[in-house]
């Protein structure tokens, strides 16, 4: 039987680990995929990879392996939007197929990268784009293709998650957990796009357009990061029955869809709650099938190369069946795919914690309720502690019922101008997750 040739460009951390699985498993791999895959070509710029490559062609520029006429699947493990981008636009026009782990490219790129797929008659998988080893793309574009797909929340960044861990359950401070993260090889490149939320809103744009059917909207995402949380923060949310975690959220909302990554309060009893350190999940509501939990690891060698090496068993059964038999990139037929327009967040509702510093002294908690009543808000809790050894001001926690984002802006600018209060309030969204 032949065997479907495969080039990596990229022998880092994935590139490397995907060589090893692909070795070590071949044996199951390629009863799986009806034919034996073979590592031809490897394009790298370092030495020294954590794999033997053995005699496997080696070559330093990259785009040797896209213009290589033996290569059928082109894996690229590069990173980065620009020469990944260029090099998997030379392997589709050189008619070859291709796999990335690239959640950047993909969500900023990867409309322009499917229609040139679709043309020159080549796929492009990206299992190993979204939580690392979890399957969540096969489990949204095939394992749930019979639900209308109502909602999505995930952790989609083990490094945030990590650090939000690590802040609960040893009180460490936040740059401290960071700098260990980077030491143990969780972070992106840049930890800002950990930390600021835009990896997460790299895989939730994906996670979005294959369970709504819609373009890749990167520029429409809400972001916000973890940097302004604080322990006191992760404190009263447990005190009140909460788990503070780093959401991705994509929701249909009537014509429009939700696509927000922000710290969001958990309700304790959650699973996602208690998806606790690097690990990742997701959590898919389908109409037909409910609510389902995806859980694994979300990043490091062997789980992303588990997720790579299985769209390259799908690419290598798609090869013996047929171009026509292609899964869509998007797993929607291309002619169905909808621009659905994405919501305001003003119009964004959720429950929302707020934590103030208030006078101790009478009426300033009425002011403050009648605000909220203004608005339209109900609390649905408060918790105000005693005011500190010679200290007249005190910390007042709200936690609301469901409200619009417009609404709670405007009662946080009228509570924010009383003089009573002190400084900015403290804001995270409750996510209360009941499928
Ligand atoms: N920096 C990413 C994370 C790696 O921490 O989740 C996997 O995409």
């Amino acid at each position: 039987m032949d065997s479907v040739k495969i080039g990596i460009c990229g022998l880092g951390t994935v590139g490397s680990g995907t060589f090893n699985v692909l070795q070590r498993n071949a044996d199951v791999i390629g009863a799986r995929a009806r034919t034996p895959l073979q590592v031809v070509h490897v394009g790298a710029r370092r030495d020294n990879p954590a794999c033997d490559l053995g005699p496997t062609r080696v070559s330093r520029d990259i785009f040797d392996v896209a213009r290589d006429p033996e290569v059928q699947i082109l894996v690229e493990l590069i990173g980065g939007t620009t020469v990944a981008r260029e090099l998997v636009e030379e392997a589709i026009r050189n008619h070859k197929h291709v796999v990335t782990a690239n959640k950047a490219l993909i969500a900023e790129f990867g409309n322009e990268i499917f229609a040139l797929a679709r043309e020159h008659g080549v796929a492009v998988r990206y299992e190993a784009a979204v939580a690392g080893g979890i399957p969540i793309i096969k489990a949204l574009r095939e394992g749930l293709a019979g639900n209308r797909i109502e909602w999505l929340a995930g952790i989609i960044n083990g490094t945030g998650n990590f650090i939000l861990t690590e802040m609960r359950d040893k009180g460490r401070e936040f740059a401290d957990v960071l700098a260990e993260a980077q030491a143990l090889g969780y972070a992106e490149a840049d930890p800002t796009f950990d930390v600021e939320g835009i990896d997460a809103a790299h895989k939730l744009v994906i996670l979005a357009s294959l369970a709504f059917g819609m373009p890749l909207q990167f520029a429409s995402v809400y972001t916000e990061g973890i940097t302004q949380l604080t322990p006191q923060d992760v404190d009263y949310a447990e005190e009140l029955g909460y788990r503070i975690k780093h959401l991705g959220v994509a929701k249909q909302n009537g014509e429009g869809v939700e696509l927000r990554v922000h710290p969001t309060l958990i309700p304790e009893q959650r699973l996602l709650a208690n998806v606790n350190g690097v690990k990742n999940a997701v959590l898919v509501e389908g109409d037909a099938v409910g609510p389902t939990l995806y859980y694994g690891a979300g990043a490091g060698a062997e789980p992303t190369a588990s997720a790579v090496v299985a769209d390259l068993v799908d690419l290598a059964r798609d090869i013996s069946a047929g171009q026509a038999n292609q899964v869509p990139c998007l797993g929607v037929a291309e002619e169905q795919i909808r621009d659905l327009p994405v919501v305001p967040m003003s119009e964004v509702k959720t429950p929302w914690y707020l934590r103030m510093v208030a006078e101790d002294r009478p009426g300033v908690l009425g002011r403050v309720a009648t605000i909220f009543s203004e608005q339209g808000i109900s609390i649905e809790a408060l918790i105000q502690k005693a005011p500190a050894e010679g200290e007249t001001r005190v910390p007042l926690i709200v936690l609301t019922n469901t409200a619009s984002q417009g609404r709670v802006d405007a009662a946080v600018a009228a509570i924010e101008s009383l003089d009573t209060i002190t400084g900015e309030i403290a804001r995270i969204r409750v996510e209360v997750l009941d499928g």
